[in-house]
Formats: structure tokens, C-alpha cells, sequence
């Protein structure tokens, strides 16, 4: 920190919450891939959204965790330099592992350990940006935009995937029951997500679909998100304990919803198709 320009208390507030998040996703690196079931799904429907005739030469996959989408990305264009980012250094390393474990790979995938809201590339220098499930992880989408659009070359393509507001609203409900605090993430609505990437400079395509997962208790649903690492909360107020019988009470509630294939959560799916405009070229 520059003593001359202390952090404002929301600047510093932003950083702790990208320090819990990187250290939330770190510690969950090597479980991650055995809890990864919906985040698999919605990674190959996005590949699948891939243009056919695309060429791509620089690639990035944003927020790229354990590499599956890497992977994918390098097989598609075997040409290319494959660029893996992450904020969280323990997911590029196992990602490391996974994609350049005999060094046989004719072109390695590159490790970037970055923020996606400040990235460290060079101005419309990418053919193609890939994002599964990371935005929603970023406080500061517009910011976020604002990065992707200036790391695309004009008239590049990014495909992003992100979570809308209906995702784990059964969980919220539960916990709405018990107390006033926050126990799950809030989810930005297509409007605003769209309000955001053209004020970036981006022409935007939004499609949405639920998908809906049953669990057996909010103690599994729990354990999923732990294992994932995506249990850190965004909270504008001191962070609330959350005691035995607390817990108790919200899993009763959550209970109350059950069917014959257990607790139905709903998952939104947002799926981006953005284009950089030619003819833009922010330095
Ligand atoms: C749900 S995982 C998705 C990983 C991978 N894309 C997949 O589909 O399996 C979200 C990833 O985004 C990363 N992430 C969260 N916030 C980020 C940020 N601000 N910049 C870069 N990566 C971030 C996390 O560390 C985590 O690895």
C-alpha cells in the first residue's frame, strides 16, 4: 500500500474479499475436480457455442481453475498460445500438472496468475477470451468488461459463463427463515450484465437456462460449495457467526422443500457471447 494514497475502506474491503476468494478457491484445488459436476456441464455447453470457423492464435481462458477448459481450448487450436489465469496460484498449479505434466504437449498452456479485473496483457492482443463460471466471482464486472474488452483484438470474440439471481435462491429462502445475515452470494440479473459489457464497448448475446440439482440435506449442498471453494460470501457487514443450532434451524427449512429425488436447487446459467466492436482500440 502507498502511504500516500491509503486504500478507502471500499478498496480495501474489495481486496479482503479477492484475498478470501483466492484463498477459498486455493485451498479447494485438489478436491475441486470431485465436486465439479454442474461446473463440467456448463463448461462443455459453452465449448459447445465455440464458432465453428474461428481461428484464434492467442487464447485466454479466464479464471480457469483446474484446467479443464484449457485442455479443451488447446485441443480446439492446436496452433495456439493458450493462456490459463487464475487468481488463485494452488488451482494454476494443479492445472499445471494436468496440462504439462510429461512436457510433451507440442505448445505448453501458459500460467497466469492475475486478476481478471486488472489483467497483466497487452492491449487487443487476444483472438479468443474463454470464461467459465469466474465472472460472478468479480466485485467489479464492469471492470471486469472493461478488461476484456481491452485485451481483445477488434472484432474478437469472448465466451463467458456466469451465475444469474435465481441460482441457490432455495438456500437463501432457508437461511431467511433463521436470521438476517448473508449466507450465500447475490447474483447480478441479465439487464445489468448487459448494461455492463456495452458500456465496456462490447455488443453482448445472453442466453439462459436453469438447471436444477437435488441434494440430500444443506449439509451436502454445504460440502459441495467447501469442496468447490465457492463458499465465500460477499458481506457488506461484519462477518456473522454461524452457530450449531442456527445451522439446524436453516437445514429444517431447507428440508421442507424436499421431493422424491431429494432438495431441489435452482442453478441459473447465463451464457455470454460477446464481441469487441472494430474500430475501437483503447490503448
Ligand atoms: C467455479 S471456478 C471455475 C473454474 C473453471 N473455469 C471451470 O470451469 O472448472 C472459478 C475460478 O475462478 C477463479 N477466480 C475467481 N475470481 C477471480 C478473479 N477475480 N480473477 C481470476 N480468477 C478468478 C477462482 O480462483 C476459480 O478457480
Amino acid at each position: 500500500m502507498n502511504a500516500l494514497h491509503p486504500l478507502t475502506s471500499q478498496q480495501d474491503s474489495a481486496l479482503t474479499l479477492r484475498t478470501r476468494i483466492a484463498r477459498a478457491f486455493g485451498r479447494s484445488a485438489s478436491s475441486y475436480d470431485n465436486h465439479a459436476g454442474l461446473q463440467r456441464q456448463v463448461a462443455d455447453s459453452l465449448l459447445a457455442m465455440l464458432p465453428a470457423h474461428e481461428h484464434a492464435t492467442q487464447v485466454l481462458d479466464l479464471g480457469c481453475g483446474t484446467g479443464y477448459c484449457s485442455a479443451r481450448l488447446r485441443q480446439r487450436f492446436p496452433e495456439s498460445v493458450v493462456v490459463a489465469l487464475d487468481l488463485a496460484l494452488p488451482m494454476l498449479t494443479v492445472a499445471n500438472r494436468q496440462l504439462n505434466f510429461d512436457g510433451a504437449a507440442a505448445t505448453p498452456v501458459r500460467m497466469l496468475c492475475a486478476d481478471a479485473q486488472a489483467l497483466p496483457l497487452k492491449s487487443n492482443s487476444m483472438d479468443l477470451l474463454f470464461s467459465s463460471l469466474a465472472l460472478q466471482w468479480c466485485n467489479e464486472p464492469a471492470t471486469a468488461f472493461a478488461e476484456i474488452n481491452r485485451v481483445l483484438k477488434p472484432g474478437a470474440v469472448a465466451l463467458l459463463s456466469t451465475l444469474g439471481p435465481a441460482t441457490l435462491q432455495e438456500l437463501r429462502e432457508a437461511w431467511a427463515a433463521v436470521d438476517a445475515n448473508r449466507h450465500s452470494n447475490e447474483f447480478l440479473p441479465a439487464a445489468q450484465l448487459q448494461q455492463a459489457a456495452e458500456a465496456a464497448g462490447l455488443k453482448m448475446q445472453l442466453t439462459t437456462k436453469i438447471s436444477v440439482r437435488y441434494y440430500d440435506s444443506l449439509l451436502a449442498l454445504a460440502h459441495e460449495l467447501k469442496g468447490l471453494g465457492a463458499n465465500v460470501v460477499a458481506h457488506d457487514k461484519a462477518e456473522a457467526m454461524t452457530t450449531p443450532s442456527a445451522f439446524k434451524a436453516a437445514a429444517a427449512a431447507f428440508a421442507r422443500g424436499r421431493q422424491s429425488d431429494g432438495i431441489p436447487v435452482h442453478w441459473e446459467i447465463f451464457s455470454l457471447f460477446l464481441r469487441k466492436k472494430t474500430g475501437i482500440n483503447p490503448a
